[in-house]
């Protein structure tokens, strides 16, 4: 891989984006490279991926301008779906992935950091769809995802001024969850990771699953969806050990966690 680095530390993947010259910008082969990266990862021994970019100053400039510069109508649309496709992979991946945003999130970047589970920034990070800017759309999703994640009316804000918000920004509008100097991100990210590789996988993966598909589903609907998903954790291994290990123990004085998310 040229561009995409993944490295494994025990039971979490740190996924990098690494083309710096051009501030990780995403052009088809990034796009490509970090498809395939996802496809390889070792689902029995992977529970959590941290997602983040090379160097101190960007996550992702976005989509690579200059490859856009001369396409046509279709192949402006066949690279919305290229990246809507590699994003899908993302979202619907079935392990957590944290993104860790160490700098620049614009465009296809931001779009990139929503189709995590999770994102978590560094405080030198700036947030934007600046596509009105260059005369197009947010194309991998953007118009979506900000959408559902923030509000119908501060994506629209975001969207249709192209003006980019800093980290205290983000973090007010829940766009991130927490925001960090940028020496220490990497290692929170890994550390959130490492939290929740260490609970049952497979209730790991139907939490994510039923949080997904719930919310594209009405109310009564998605009540099934995890009534199936829980009720499929049943007379496993991780349920069976998980609830007598806690029945074994139960005066035990620390049963009950109570974590500060900026610490979790
Ligand atoms: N595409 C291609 N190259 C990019 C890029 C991008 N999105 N963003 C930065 N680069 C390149 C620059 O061209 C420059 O390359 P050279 O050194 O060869 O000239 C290099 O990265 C460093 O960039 P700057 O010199 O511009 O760095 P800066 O610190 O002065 O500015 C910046 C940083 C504000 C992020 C600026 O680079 C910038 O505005 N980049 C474009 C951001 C943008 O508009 N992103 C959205 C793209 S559209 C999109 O993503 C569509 C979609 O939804 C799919």
């Amino acid at each position: 891989m040229e561009f995409v680095k993944c490295e494994a530390e025990g039971a979490v993947a740190v996924i990098t984006i690494d083309r710096p010259k051009a501030l990780n910008a995403l052009n088809s082969a990034v796009l490509d490279e970090l498809s395939a990266t996802f496809d390889a990862i070792d689902q029995n021994v992977i529970r959590a991926i941290v997602l983040t970019g090379a160097g101190d100053k960007s996550f992702v400039a976005g989509a690579d301008i200059g490859e856009m510069s001369t396409l046509s109508k279709e192949e402006g649309e066949a690279f919305g779906k290229k990246g809507n496709d590699v994003f899908r992979k993302i979202e619907t991946f079935p392990i957590p992935v944290i993104a860790a945003v160490n700098g620049f999130a614009l465009g296809g970047g931001n779009e990139l950091a929503m189709s995590c589970d999770i994102r978590i920034c560094a405080e030198n990070a700036i947030f934007g769809q600046p596509e009105v800017g260059l005369g197009i759309t947010p194309g991998f999703g953007g118009t979506q995802r900000l959408a559902r994640l923030v509000s119908p009316g501060m994506a629209k804000q975001i969207i249709y001024t192209a003006r980019n918000i800093k980290a205290d920004e983000a973090y007010r509008i829940g766009l991130v969850n927490a925001v960090y100097p940028q020496e220490e991100l990497l290692d929170q990210a890994k550390k959130m990771a490492a939290g929740i590789a260490k609970n049952a996988p497979i209730a790991v993966r139907g939490c994510k699953k039923a949080i997904n598909d719930g919310l594209e589903a009405n109310m009564d609907d998605a009540l099934v969806i995890e009534e199936k998903i829980f009720g499929g954790c049943f007379e496993s291994y991780d349920q069976r050990e998980g609830m007598a290990n806690f029945l074994r123990k139960k005066d035990d004085p620390n049963k009950v966690k109570v974590v500060d998310f900026k610490n979790a």
